[in-house]
């Protein structure tokens, strides 16, 4: 699976190293939160003042992105006064990248001093009590491309951002995901806040009848393309991590449907919640306690 000089197919730690010095030597301020906003949430980003922009092509070493819903822009601005960087528009597998590369701006998020990473997607729901529109704090994950190796931190383990066998059964801060259900119900959100295991597959195709069944019987509430890879990388490298869904489409698990999942769908449902959206991801972040050291 890799090269003969076993060089990993990701980046260095030198070329992280590089992509962060060169946006934090054009920053007045180290980001304490990093957040990537799923499809059609790209508007996560546009509440935070002062904004510093960055388009992905003008940053050295980062991939481009290349789907619809997807704005490609790094934002660093504040929220509530704690300091975020936002990325509008995330890497995924089925763009072709290999999966070490996609995670890339996680790695550039530790080094320029993030402690919380808070990533967001659009998913299809797979457990039949969910709504379109819904939110899901993810508790859990199942990485199926993981299943077959496909692993962002598969190659060689680069030390200085973390063990070689990290634990992932505390990959969603637990602290955090009670701090959301705080946050939802004082804000009114709780009749649209569910809690559950979202499954990552490799997309682009959507999910046939029987693998929706399938995943479904696996104990997973929600499934995407996205997210996982991020959560592992952020937590190999000591980030605390937090991730919500947004159940854009309700995943066809019956053949006498006449639903079909499809693109367009998964972007209006964001834009249809993206104003609460914001405001929860703009209240939890201000009650957010910033210290490394307990996390
Ligand atoms: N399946 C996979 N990924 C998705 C879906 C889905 O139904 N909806 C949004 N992203």
């Amino acid at each position: 699976m890799f090269p003969e000089s076993n060089a990993a197919p990701g980046y260095t730690y030198d070329e992280c190293r590089a992509t962060a010095d060169w946006l934090s030597s054009r920053l007045s301020v180290r980001p304490l939160v990093g957040i990537v906003c799923g499809s059609g949430l790209g508007r996560l980003a546009d509440g935070l003042k002062d904004q510093v922009v960055f388009k992905y092509s003008d940053i050295p070493n980062f991939p481009k992105s290349t789907v619809h819903g997807h704005a490609g822009r790094l934002v660093f601005g504040t929220l509530k006064g704690t300091p975020c960087v936002c990325m509008q528009g995330r890497f995924h597998l089925y763009e072709g990248y290999p999966i070490q590369k996609i995670t890339l701006p996680i790695r550039v998020f530790k080094l320029m001093g993030v402690e919380t990473v808070i990533l967001t997607n659009a998913a299809g729901g797979l457990n039949q009590d969910y709504r379109v529109g819904d939110v899901m704090i993810i508790k859990d994950h199942i990485n199926m491309p993981g299943f077959a190796g496909i692993n962002p931190l598969a190659g060689p383990n680069e030390d200085k951002f973390g063990v070689r066998f990290p634990c992932m059964s505390d990959a969603y801060n637990r602290k955090l995901v009670r701090l959301a259900q705080e946050v939802g119900s004082e804000l009114g959100f709780s009749d649209f806040l569910r809690e559950g295991v979202y499954c990552v597959l490799g997309g682009p195709s959507f999910e046939t009848i029987a693998e929706c069944r399938m995943l479904n019987k696996l104990g997973a509430d929600a499934v995407g393309m996205s997210t996982v890879h991020e959560a592992i990388v952020a937590r190999h490298c000591g980030m605390r991590v937090f991730a919500l869904s947004l159940i854009s489409n309700q995943a066809v698990m019956d053949y006498e449907s006449e639903e079909r999942a499809n693109h367009e769908e998964v972007l209006q449902t964001g834009d249809e919640r993206a104003q609460q959206l914001e405001k929860f991801v703009a209240t939890f972040i201000s009650r957010l306690e910033h210290d490394a050291a307990t996390h």
